[in-house]
């Protein structure tokens, strides 16, 4: 049995991690608008991993027989000024959601909860894996500097990128 201040904390972790796969899903689709195919498979991978992140909470709160209570996912943007545009607020978001982490693992450790503790570790790692790929993508798109051609090479390495399930 978990603490009602625990239970209201991973509730509301669901909720950020359905808006980050809203955010990203509205990512694909402006980026294939724009005829960046691969960048558009990239956020897309990416989408179906932030609802495994937010299914890890949800199954988590089912395991531990407390409610799950789904919230109202706030509207993504559907537009950014340029690719690196984008990917520079997708590092801002995931730090955001790494200070989400480290303040469930803050609460953790008051309310003495080893079992949620232990089950946020894996979001500690999956936070600088995440951060570290968009750091990586937007080196690139800065060395780029919007050349044609670079966008292009870019375009078809992020389209390899392949969906494997987190959950
Ligand atoms: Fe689930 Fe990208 O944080």
């Amino acid at each position: 049995m978990l603490k009602k201040e625990m239970v209201d904390a991973l509730n509301k972790q669901i909720n950020e991690e359905l808006y980050s796969a809203y955010l990203y899903l509205s990512m694909a689709a402006w980026f294939d608008s724009i005829g960046l195919n691969g960048f558009s498979n990239w956020m897309m991978v990416q989408y179906k991993e932030e609802t495994d992140h937010a299914m890890k909470f949800f199954n988590y709160l089912s395991q531990q027989g407390e409610p799950v209570k789904l919230m109202a996912i706030k509207e993504p943007p559907n537009s950014w000024e340029s690719p690196l545009h984008a990917f520079e607020e997708t590092l801002k978001h995931e730090q955001h959601i790494t200070a989400c982490i480290n303040e469930l693992v803050d609460l953790a450790e008051k309310l003495k909860d080893r079992a949620t503790y232990n089950m946020l570790q894996w979001f500690i790692d999956e936070q600088v894996e995440e951060e570290a790929n968009d750091r990586e993508i937007i080196d690139i798109l800065k060395l780029i500097d919007g050349s044609k051609n670079g966008l292009f090479m870019l375009d078809r390495e992020l389209a390899q990128r392949q969906y494997t399930p987190e959950i």
